[in-house]
């Protein structure tokens, strides 16, 4: 692992890095479980290519307030050295605050983070520490220029922060967070924990046994902030601990909430001694939604198949529903453009999505397989049809959602986002240019077979289905105002799928729901 102490040295290892995904784990040293954990999440390779990990350690002196403990911070940087080689640092920054801050922390350009963001949980106890924050990490992050920053959930409020900063700044990189580590004894990792001593040590422990009986007490059906809240501080009080703040808050505006409903965030900070301690949990109602829509031909099946397949999630594929009635109209030799004709049918339907071991999805429709036959042009030429009739969006609507009802799902289709899950964690709409998915259709038809027309002619054919899609009187298509477009024209699928677990991660955080384990690739 190289040691970079200068900004020319940083910037000389940088060009080395050209080529080469760049991530990057800022910290203050003094490293724990947490930062190892951060650095290798960070070494992990992406579409099989090895980033390079870059380690920074800078007591960042805008962050801490006067009477905080910036002076006695624990420095040692030979420790923080071994640990960041050992868990895959490739290099360690390390500069003095002179090379940081080179006219000195008066002169220099402030971060300002949005007052919103800061106005509760640790903000008000301490003015101007995102402000810190934000400053030193945009100073670093035009320095490093990294593809990805790493950082804990542990400190939601500061990851929240840097998110909606680098998002307002459009700063070309993902920042991935990563879930809270814990000491054996279920207190958070932090640096700070080298202050306590034993007593204090078992003291501090009720932070974390207060938080879970108001885990329990919300599992047991209470869920207003008042009675979650009051029962921290009672636990944290007969603790000895002086709770600083015990919060109700929405998770990504950080406004505390009255009662607990979908993802709320249950954080506290007290202290312990002289010890400043922050610690959170998440209460979600039911395991994840995601919802993926966006119109036809965008690679919708494909990405999201693989996508539920890499979180573990189960995959609610809607178009082959309703390709499957399609094939079974056609089968009963019904007039597909006939509502009348069509909604007898829909009586009794036995329609059955079966995911089998691998992860492989197969479709039955009244006891007949047909995941192949339901791919074929036919039924392509006349799902668009069938799909429109009122009854029949009604009848798989509520299927739809009754297969949902204790989440764990992503689901995809033209209107999951609008119609089907309104409350989805996580709304997409994936869409492609059309000459863009008229190209993807021509290669496969190809590849299975089918005869292929040209491409104007194919291009003409999507855009006219968008134009039906979206004008149609019974769920048209369209992009929920709460869903982010993401257009895949250019993209590989490793990194659409790369896209969607950051934007995924971004609403339901590794500490709310780490996931079942991800069903092995074959
Ligand atoms: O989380 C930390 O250690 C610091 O706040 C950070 C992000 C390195 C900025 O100084």
């Amino acid at each position: 692992m190289r040691l970079l102490q200068t900004r020319a040295e940083l910037a000389a290892w940088r060009q080395e890095q050209v080529g080469r995904l760049l991530h990057f784990v800022p910290t203050m040293g003094s490293l724990h479980g947490g930062h190892q954990q951060l650095l290798r999440r960070a070494a992990e390779p992406v579409s099989a290519s090895r980033p390079a990990v870059l380690l920074s350690v800078f007591v960042n002196p805008l962050q801490f307030a006067p009477g905080e403990d910036f002076a006695r911070y624990p420095r040692d940087l030979a420790a923080d050295a071994a640990l960041g080689e050992a868990a895959g640092a490739c290099a360690l920054f390390a500069p003095a605050p002179e090379e940081l801050f080179p006219g000195g922390p008066g002169e220099l350009t402030r971060v300002i983070p949005p007052v919103s963001l800061q106005e509760t949980l640790c903000g008000p106890g301490r003015p101007g520490h995102f402000e810190g924050v934000a400053t030193v990490v945009c100073r670093l992050l035009a320095l490093v220029r990294p593809d990805r920053l790493l950082l804990g959930e542990k400190d939601w409020q500061q990851l929240t922060i840097l998110r909606r900063v680098v998002a307002d700044l459009a700063l070309p990189l993902t920042v991935q967070g990563c879930a809270t580590v814990r000491e054996a004894d279920g207190l958070a990792c932090s640096s700070r924990l080298r202050y306590l001593s034993a007593c204090e040590r078992r003291q501090a422990s009720a932070v974390r046994e207060a938080l879970a009986s108001a885990f329990t007490l919300w599992r047991g059906g209470t869920g207003s902030a008042a009675a979650l809240t009051g029962a921290v501080g009672r636990h944290l009080e007969a603790a000895g601990l002086a709770a600083e703040y015990v919060q109700l808050v929405h998770p990504s505006t950080l406004r505390p909430v009255a009662e607990a409903d979908g993802l709320s965030l249950l954080a506290v900070a007290a202290r312990c001694g002289n010890t400043r301690l922050i610690d959170h949990v998440f209460l979600m109602n039911r395991a994840p939604i995601v919802a993926i829509d966006g119109p036809a031909g965008a690679g919708k099946s494909t990405v999201t198949r693989a996508f539920a397949r890499r979180l573990g999630l189960l995959y609610l594929d809607t178009g082959a529903m309703y390709r499957a009635l399609t094939w079974w109209v056609r089968e009963r030799g019904v007039d597909p453009t006939d509502p009348g004709a069509v909604a007898p049918l829909l009586e009794g339907l036995d329609l059955q999505l079966v995911m089998e071991a691998g992860g492989e999805q197969r479709v039955r429709v009244n006891g007949h397989e047909v995941s192949e036959a339901i791919r074929s042009p036919e039924v392509t030429a006349l799902v668009s049809t069938v799909a429109a009739h009122a009854c029949v969006r009604e009848a798989l609507t509520r299927q739809q959602q009754a297969m949902g009802q204790q989440g764990g799902l992503v689901a995809e289709g033209r209107d999951i986002g609008t119609a089907v899950f309104p409350d989805a964690d996580c709304k997409v709409f994936l869409t492609a240019t059309v000459a863009e998915r008229a190209r993807r259709r021509s290669v496969d038809l190809a590849q299975r077979g089918f005869a292929v027309p040209d491409l104007a002619d194919l291009e003409a054919q999507i855009a006219e289905r968008d134009h039906l899609d979206s004008s149609r009187p019974v769920a048209p298509l369209r992009q929920a105002a709460d869903a982010v477009e993401l257009v895949t024209d250019g993209l590989g699928i490793d990194a659409v799928i790369q896209r969607l677990v950051d934007l995924f991660r971004e609403r339901v955080p590794e500490d709310a729901w780490p996931g079942p384990t991800p069903i092995p690739v074959p």
